[in-house]
């Protein structure tokens, strides 16, 4: 960890001069490009380096798969807050070039534990819902551990998902009666989140039918396994 913290500073010193050669060392691109072709395939970068986009412009040139090189940047201490946390995670993707990273850290807890909170909501509103874990829930599958869909409908963003209402037409059900259907189908324990009345009562209406194994495997098949923004919510938590 000691070595991997300072070969980051040094990265981001080197940027922060304008990429001017100094002896601290090669400019980040090319310092990155380096470092991928010789086999490093963790990068950890952060926005407070100022050395996002060449960091980006090395990961994107370097002609190394994207899902192969596991990405890492972090929330400034400047950024905390719930929309600063939001609009900071995108620049650092627009910066990076890139449509996600795999690990997103809250740089310093210095901002203290109500802007870190606000922070870490806006983390979670950054994971993207359509993704369901087959690796983690095979694991806890052998292990007993009970799992729980976390956000089952998706936060109703991805309700009008085509595939989705076709199966909820063929069933003659919302689009939300099928997702939880097919979280109970699971096995997960479910907890579709409503504060209206009549929501509340259809998302309990889900016992009168059962999808057939192949409605089943096209929602499956729905998995992405991506979250925009980031991966390894998990990690970041571990952390806080
Ligand atoms: P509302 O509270 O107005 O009903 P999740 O459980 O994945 O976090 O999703 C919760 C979101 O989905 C909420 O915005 C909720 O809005 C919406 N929602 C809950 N039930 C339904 C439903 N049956 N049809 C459409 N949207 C729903």
């Amino acid at each position: 960890v000691f070595i991997r913290v300072l070969i980051t500073v040094r990265l981001g010193l080197a940027i922060e001069k304008g990429g001017l050669k100094t002896r601290i060392g090669l400019p980040a691109e090319e310092a990155v490009l380096s470092a991928l072709h010789a086999g490093y395939r963790h990068i950890d970068t952060a926005a407070a380096y100022g050395n996002e986009v060449s960091v980006g412009n090395a990961i994107r040139n370097s002609g190394i798969p994207r899902d192969q090189i596991f990405v890492t940047t972090k929330l400034r201490d400047a950024d905390h807050g719930y929309e600063s946390a939001l609009a900071a995670c995108e620049l650092s993707l627009e910066k990076l070039g890139l449509d996600y990273v795999d690990l997103y850290l809250i740089h310093s807890p210095i901002p203290g534990p109500e802007r870190r909170t606000e922070s870490w909501r806006a983390l979670q509103k950054l994971v993207h819902p359509w993704l369901s874990r087959p690796e983690i829930i095979s694991f806890c599958e052998s292990q007993h551990i009970a799992v729980e869909a976390y956000s089952p409908l998706s936060r109703g963003r991805r309700l009008e998902d085509p595939v989705l209402a076709k199966i909820a037409n063929k069933y003659s059900k919302s689009p939300a009666q099928v997702l939880i259907r097919w979280s109970l189908q699971k096995g997960y324990v479910v907890l579709p989140k409503s504060s209206d009345k009549e929501r509340i009562e259809q998302n309990a209406d889900v016992f009168d039918f059962d999808l057939a194994d192949g409605d089943m495997a096209v929602l499956d098949s729905l998995n992405e396994e991506f979250y925009s923004g980031m991966r390894h919510i998990n990690l970041v938590l571990e952390m806080l």
